[in-house]
């Protein structure tokens, strides 16, 4: 949570909030809103869930409108690589997950806020290989302009 928690956001305005869901029943409600792919996490037991938080930083606020641009979501983003990337320092595995019933998270958290991402942190199934990056060629993503 610490690693969370210092990374950088767009003036600083921190716009989302993080729930640790830990409880028993809750874990299960989110384990229930899953998307079919998901499967997996029937045996997660915990979850971090990221959700947008208004913005406090009426500078910022300002600013996003003048860009056009809702830094939330890179925001969060960026919070949820240095998580991922902690937990694994920390010797625990982790997964993303994008694929969730919306409505039914918000019901697990008794929140109306806008659900952004769940992270899924645990232990990887014994044996379990992690495969091997497949990644765009240079050539196909990167501009030299
Ligand atoms: C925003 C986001 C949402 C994702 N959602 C899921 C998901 O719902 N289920 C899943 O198994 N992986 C999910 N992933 C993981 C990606 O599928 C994975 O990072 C990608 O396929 C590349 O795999 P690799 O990092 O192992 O090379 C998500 C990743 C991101 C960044």
């Amino acid at each position: 949570m610490e690693a969370a928690k210092i990374a950088p956001s767009a003036m600083n305005a921190q716009p989302y909030d993080v729930w640790v869901v830990r409880s028993p029943e809750k874990v299960q409600a989110i384990r229930d809103a899953k998307s079919s792919f998901n499967g997996f996490i029937d045996n997660v037991n915990l979850f971090i869930v990221f959700t947008d938080a208004p913005y406090s930083n009426g500078k910022l606020e300002g600013l996003a409108e003048e860009m056009q641009i809702d830094y939330r979501t890179q925001d969060i983003g960026e919070s949820i690589a240095y998580l991922t990337l902690q937990a694994k320092d920390l010797g625990l595995d982790t997964c993303i997950l994008g694929g969730f019933r919306i409505d039914q998270v918000k019901k697990a958290l008794g929140t109306d806020a806008h659900i952004q991402i769940i992270v899924a942190v645990g232990y990887a199934t014994e044996g379990y290989k992690v495969r091997s990056k497949v990644r765009k060629a240079d050539s196909e993503n990167v501009r030299f302009v």
